[in-house]
């Protein structure tokens, strides 16, 4: 492991006006993060501009930008700068809006509605969505590869079988089974956790941070990502679909094992709470002002309204 080197108390520069208020660190992922996101993605007229303008429906429909976010403020918390961070959080949000894609389709979820329109295969057909999924997920690698080989290896092993993909299949193959708390949990840490924190921890790798930073990037994107699931799943059950961009209902509908579903309402809303605070404790060796941005971002995460 290498050791922390850097002086916790060195001069910092001048912090940004937004340092603990997540709508303005939002915001920021969303100037920032578009502006890389439009690097990175051919023009829609670019050949084959049906594919290219399917990638550009996705990314450019008003996502929260929760993981860019992530990115640039692990970034900043480990000293990083801001200008480090565009391939970081272009990577996990086309690596995100490809999941979302292929998690709206007939043979996944059947949704209608994603980020408040139709989804990607509604606005295009089947093939040409589980096309630009794919090629989304080819260009999140691209990106990270522009930070370092271990983010591509973050990447990787974050969406792969053991990650994202592995809990989208237990997902399916868990509709209409028996409540099973355990499962419930492998779940939630692989198909949404495991996102999360790679998206913190391309932010320490974009800034270079030492292995304890990121090792505890990593523990708090983890945390913050099993309360973040545990919100969605709430959100589903309570919330109204258009606020929610996405159709509200469909996990009893489809018979999904949410969180909701194991532990009832009350239990949940209790245990995004006690997620985000391990995810706060867990910043516990990074400097604390640096850090504050984090931490609003994990209660922003429990307080969400979509
Ligand atoms: C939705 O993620 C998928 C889950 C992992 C629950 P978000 O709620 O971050 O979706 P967008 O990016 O804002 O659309
Ligand atoms: C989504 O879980 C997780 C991924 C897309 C990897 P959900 O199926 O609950 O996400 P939503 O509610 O459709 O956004
Ligand atoms: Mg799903
Ligand atoms: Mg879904
Ligand atoms: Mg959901």
């Amino acid at each position: 492991m290498v050791a922390d080197s850097r002086p916790r108390s060195a001069p910092l520069p001048p912090r940004r006006s937004s340092v603990a208020d997540p709508k303005a660190l939002l915001a920021e992922a969303v100037r920032l993060g578009d502006a890389a996101l439009e690097l990175a993605l051919p023009p829609g007229n670019a050949w084959p501009s049906r594919l290219h303008t399917a990638m550009r429906y996705s990314v450019f429909a008003g996502g929260k930008r929760l993981r860019p976010a992530l990115v640039l403020a692990a970034c900043r918390a480990c000293h990083g700068s801001d200008a480090a961070c565009g391939p970081g959080m272009a990577a996990v949000e086309l690596f995100h809006t490809y999941t979302l894609v292929h998690d709206d389709l007939p043979a996944m979820d059947d949704d209608d509605l994603r980020r408040g329109r139709p989804t990607c295969h509604k606005a295009f057909d089947e093939a040409t969505a589980i096309l630009a999924g794919d090629a989304l997920q080819a260009l999140a690698f691209e990106q990270a590869a522009l930070i370092s080989g271990d983010a591509v290896l973050a990447l990787a092993r974050a969406g792969g079988s053991l990650g994202v993909v592995g809990g989208q299949q237990e997902d399916l193959d868990a509709e209409g089974a028996a409540p099973d708390a355990a499962r419930l949990e492998r779940i939630h840490r692989a198909k949404t956790a495991a996102l999360l924190a790679a998206s913190c921890e391309l932010g320490a790798l974009a800034a270079k941070a030492p292995a304890g930073w990121r090792a505890a990037l990593v523990e708090f994107g983890t945390e913050l990502g099993l309360a973040f699931q545990i919100a969605d799943d709430v959100l589903d059950a309570t919330a109204d679909s258009a606020v929610l961009g996405k159709t509200a209902g469909k996990d009893a509908a489809q018979g999904k094992l949410t969180w909701v579903a194991v532990h009832g309402l009350d239990a949940s809303r209790n245990a995004a709470r006690m997620h985000m605070d391990a995810a706060v404790a867990a910043l516990a060796p990074l400097d604390e002002a640096a850090a504050a941005p984090l931490v609003a971002l994990a209660r922003f995460v429990v307080e969400r309204d979509r």
